[in-house]
């Protein structure tokens, strides 16, 4: 049976991109739609150029009403019955209760060596930290934030003169190596982690 994958998006999208281009031939899921919670995010734009379904569910219109939020975002995703939901950059914390619904079917993609600097700004904390080794994380999403179990990892060394800037562009680049590996093997079942670099 071939998987139903739905993306979650904030921003351009370079990851989803990554994801929906990777599910071709043999792979054993298909995109079926993308969804921002930022009506402006470019990744809209970049879906629906390559023919898919992209819908907005402006988070601001809900105010501090996180549930009536991911109401309607779920009601936004059900017409296209996904199997799994892939976070790409989407930068809104997820109650329990969503979390709940999509229990071992959601995917998130971290910037980080998890368990390090869950939360934002992890490449300037790991060059703070002086760490010669960063990466990013791919993990099954539970209700606490970058939590769950590891799907992947992707290594990249930090290099003299890195600024948060020029670590974030290596990681990125490891970022749209991994999640299309990790989404591959977890489609077809395999909950082993893919280790890269
Ligand atoms: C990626 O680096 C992703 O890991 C990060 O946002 C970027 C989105 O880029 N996600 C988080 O920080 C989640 N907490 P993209 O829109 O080009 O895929």
């Amino acid at each position: 049976m071939t998987a139903r994958v739905g993306i979650l998006i904030s921003g351009g999208g370079s990851n989803m991109v990554t994801l929906v281009r990777s599910m071709t031939g043999t792979h054993p899921a298909r995109p079926c739609v993308v969804v921002s919670n930022n009506p402006e995010a470019g990744g809209l734009i970049r879906a629906r150029d390559m023919g898919l379904p992209a819908v907005a569910v402006d988070h601001r219109a809900y105010g501090k009403d996180r549930a009536a939020f991911e109401a309607a975002l779920a009601e936004a995703l059900a017409p296209f019955e996904a199997d799994i939901l892939c976070l790409a950059g989407f930068m809104r914390v997820l109650t329990a209760g969503f979390v709940g619904d999509w229990r071992g079917r959601m995917l998130n993609i971290h910037p980080s060596l998890l368990p390090k600097y869950r939360g934002l700004d992890t490449h300037a904390r790991a060059i703070e930290a002086g760490d010669t080794q960063a990466g990013c994380t791919v993990h099954e999403v539970t209700p606490a934030l970058d939590d769950g179990p590891i799907l992947g990892q992707a290594r990249v060394p930090v290099l003299p003169g890195d600024t948060a800037e020029t670590l974030a562009a290596r990681v990125l680049q490891a970022e749209h190596r991994l999640y299309p590996a990790v989404l591959r093997r977890f489609a077809a079942g395999d909950r082993r982690p893919v280790l890269l670099g």
